[in-house]
């Protein structure tokens, strides 16, 4: 039987607008739609909106507003940062950049551009459990190696990099850092200065913010160099007239992961580990991807399920009202397995049988209860099938 009510738990997809950042949004989509560059009465409300929330975004990240660049979102957000990065002109012959094989495409599609472009890139490999240590940093790193770039928490396992300390060994060896942070905003607390990177991205809709909005951090003195050129917003470093309802919407969602961060990450890490022992002691050969690392996002856990068809699974749970997503997905008629999932060591076979659930703010306690059943049966009921 259908769940009467969907249950949504897909949330490192993406997540519903707060209602608090669609409030703060609506004036400037309505009555203050003016452009913030006009000097006139209309442009004036946009302005002040704009000057507010980037201050806003500023503190909540420990960043200075000035340092803060708004992008169309978190995908921009990383390839502006790499790009702009590369271009700026630098006399001390440095090319060289290092990335991990489980970045999120925006970060690694970029770097192989760049290496069709005779950068020349190491790409260095996480452990079984996802997890980069300095050391294995610091073996990638050459005395040329201008730029590293390494994710806060991975949007498919949710594992968490130590990256304040791969960031020291990345400057310690002269080279930059810059960390994709898009699966980490609103899930665990960021600090530009406790993490002490040059670059940073963040996308608004996966913390309760409006999609199509971003932010790149670069800390004052980076050297970067504008990818697009046409005018003088964001500093020179983004030109484009301004999303303005955009930015007040997700500096609104930034005031309210301050208010219910605490709380809500116990909250749902209590509501994941329940689910994972239930999965894990009800369901045999289940097994959770990237399990024994030393820090997850309290949201998120990756279930490995041998010789199921994850997709599948996906399909019936969805079926049976609650939507998640598949560790391999379908891409023009061939099912491509996740490169996260190899990354960490497992076979085609084992990442077909993988699915992601991910918790958010508007999951309660009974959906993971029933969930755990209804994922229990749907598993047993696949592999009769399949026996
Ligand atoms: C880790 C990570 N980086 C970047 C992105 C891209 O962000 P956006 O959808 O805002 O372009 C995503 C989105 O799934 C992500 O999970």
């Amino acid at each position: 039987m259908p769940n009467a009510d969907p249950v949504y738990l897909d949330y490192n997809a993406t997540t519903p607008l707060a209602p608090e950042a669609l409030e703060a949004m609506l004036p400037f989509l309505r009555e203050h739609f003016g452009n913030p560059s006009s000097i006139h009465g209309f442009g004036r409300p946009a302005k002040e909106a704009l000057i507010e929330s980037t201050d806003a975004f500023a503190s909540f990240l420990g960043a200075r507003p000035e340092e803060l660049v708004f992008t169309s979102g978190g995908t921009e957000a990383d390839n502006l940062a790499l790009l702009g990065a590369a271009a700026a002109p630098r006399d001390d012959g440095r090319r060289h950049i290092v990335t991990s094989n489980v970045e999120h495409h925006a970060v690694l599609q970029v770097i192989e551009e760049l290496e069709r472009r005779d950068w020349p890139v190491t790409i260095v490999e996480v452990d079984e459990r996802g997890e980069l240590t300095p050391d294995r940093l610091r073996d990638a790193l050459r005395p040329d190696t201008l730029l590293v770039s390494i994710m806060v928490a991975n949007n498919e396992t949710g594992v968490v990099q130590p990256v304040a300390e791969l960031a020291t060994v990345a400057h310690d060896a002269g080279a930059l850092f810059h960390t994709d942070a898009v699966q980490a905003c609103g899930k665990i607390p960021l600090d530009v200065r406790e993490l002490a990177v040059d670059m940073l991205a963040i996308s608004g809709h996966k913390f309760y913010g409006p999609r199509g909005v971003g932010v790149l951090y670069v800390r004052e003195g980076t050297p970067f160099t504008p990818v697009f050129r046409g005018g003088r917003q964001e500093r020179g470093r983004r030109p484009g007239t301004e999303n303005v309802a955009g930015i007040v919407g997700l500096a609104e969602a930034a005031r309210q992961v301050d208010k219910l961060l605490p709380t809500e990450s116990k909250r749902l890490a209590s509501y994941r580990d329940a689910l994972e022992q239930s999965v894990l002691s009800s369901v045999i050969d289940s097994y959770v991807n990237g399990e024994g690392a030393t820090r997850r996002t309290p949201n998120t856990v990756n279930f490995r399920f041998d010789g199921l068809e994850g997709e599948a699974l996906v399909l019936a749970l969805d079926e049976a009202g609650f939507a998640v997503s598949a560790g391999a997905a379908c891409d023009e008629g061939a099912v491509k397995p996740s490169h996260v999932l190899a990354g960490l060591g497992l076979s085609t076979e084992q990442i077909r049988g993988s699915i992601r659930v991910s918790l958010g703010r508007y999951t309660r306690e009974e959906d993971i209860e029933v969930f755990a059943e209804v994922l229990r049966d749907t598993v047993a009921a696949l592999r009769g099938r399949n026996s």
